[in-house]
């Protein structure tokens, strides 16, 4: 890999060079890095910049919300409103979509994000997350709806993610691989530090909160099940356990060394299909995996085929090393 390459320059190699993508999608992710570099700084001063504990609110889908979660997301806003590459946002902390401004140009992108993931974790000083996901508003009328944001993960033309943890790392696909960029503090940018980002197809860790073990559906408890039997198990083989309880750390953490990680929907909430967001969570995080070779299912179908029918909507989610993946999706099948 060559030396040296700032996100800045890979870029305008993307556009220029390859021809992969537009000037303005371009320019969007340079926005959203510089957005995620204030993020990490604010991230960084913790208790030293007031940035902790929670802000005596509650967003739509009735979280309370962290101080960190409204920072972050206001910072998203302000970067990406006036640059003329959008034509409307919508966020995890925000109950509607957010139009361009009149005063500022249109353009012809739509962003999401969680703008703060693993918020149980900033209070305590572990690993957490930007994540977002671009989109194409669709041509033929004026204006933004919602329903404009309505597409298939499938549809999306850019998604990653930044992890604020011992390092900054954002994490970046357009739909020809992953590429990995680490914020160099001295010269202030992010520099391309591992292309080509593969996932192996087998693993031996898995990632689940086990808490909600006595909720799970009958295919998870016997995946598990299966996992914990280890060497004497069906398996064969022993396996680890992580849960970092921030999806962007422990989906980093599956696309530097594999995995499987899994959010399913459980009886605690049987009318919601999961906990997790399908379009800024799942969806950017599935393309990210499938992009490294790796695979996301609901349990029984591709996450990047599922039709959202609305903004916020759930999802269950089973993603990572293929072979893991494929084989709890037969288990779901099967049941
Ligand atoms: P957010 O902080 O954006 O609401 O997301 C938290 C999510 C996800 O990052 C993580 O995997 C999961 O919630 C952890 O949930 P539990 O606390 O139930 O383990
Ligand atoms: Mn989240
Ligand atoms: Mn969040």
């Amino acid at each position: 890999m060559k030396k040296n390459i700032t996100l800045s320059r890979y870029l305008v190699e993307q556009q220029r060079v390859d021809g992969l993508i537009p000037a303005q999608l371009r320019l969007l992710i340079e926005v959203v890095a510089r957005a995620c570099k204030r993020i990490s700084h604010s991230v960084n001063k913790g208790a030293l910049g007031d940035v902790l504990g929670t802000a005596g609110s509650e967003n739509v889908q009735g979280e309370v919300q962290k101080k960190l979660d409204i920072i972050a997301n206001e910072v998203l806003i302000e970067a990406n409103e006036w640059g003329g590459h959008l034509a409307a946002m919508a966020s995890e902390e925000m109950d509607s979509i957010y139009l361009v401004p009149n005063r500022y140009p249109q353009g012809e992108y739509l962003l999401m994000f969680d703008p703060l993931d693993g918020s149980s974790n900033i209070d305590v000083n572990v690993s957490i997350g930007t994540i977002f996901s671009v989109l194409k508003k669709p041509e033929g009328h004026p204006g933004v709806t919602e329903d404009d944001f309505l597409q298939a993960g499938a549809q999306q033309v850019a998604a990653g993610y930044c992890v604020y943890g011992p390092q900054t790392t954002l994490v970046l696909t357009f739909g020809d691989g992953v590429a990995m960029f680490t914020l160099d503090r001295e010269q202030g940018s992010f520099v391309l530090t591992q292309e080509n980002v593969r996932i192996p197809e087998d693993t031996k860790e898995f990632a689940i909160n086990m808490s909600n073990m006595r909720h799970w559906d009958e295919p998870v408890k016997r995946y598990v099940d299966e996992c914990l039997a280890g060497v004497e198990g069906p398996r064969n083989k022993d396996f680890n356990m992580r849960w970092i309880a921030s999806m962007v750390a422990d989906v980093h953490r599956i696309l530097t060394r594999g995995g499987v990680f899994m959010y399913p929907w459980d009886k605690r909430e049987p009318n919601k299909p999961g906990k997790l967001r399908l379009m800024y969570e799942a969806n950017p995080m599935s393309w990210l995996v499938e992009q490294a070779g790796g695979a996301a299912t609901n349990g029984r179908e591709r996450i990047l085929d599922i039709q959202p029918t609305k903004l916020h909507e759930r999802v269950s989610v089973v993603l990572g090393s293929k072979n893991e993946v494929e084989r709890i999706t037969r288990y779901h099948t099967e049941a």
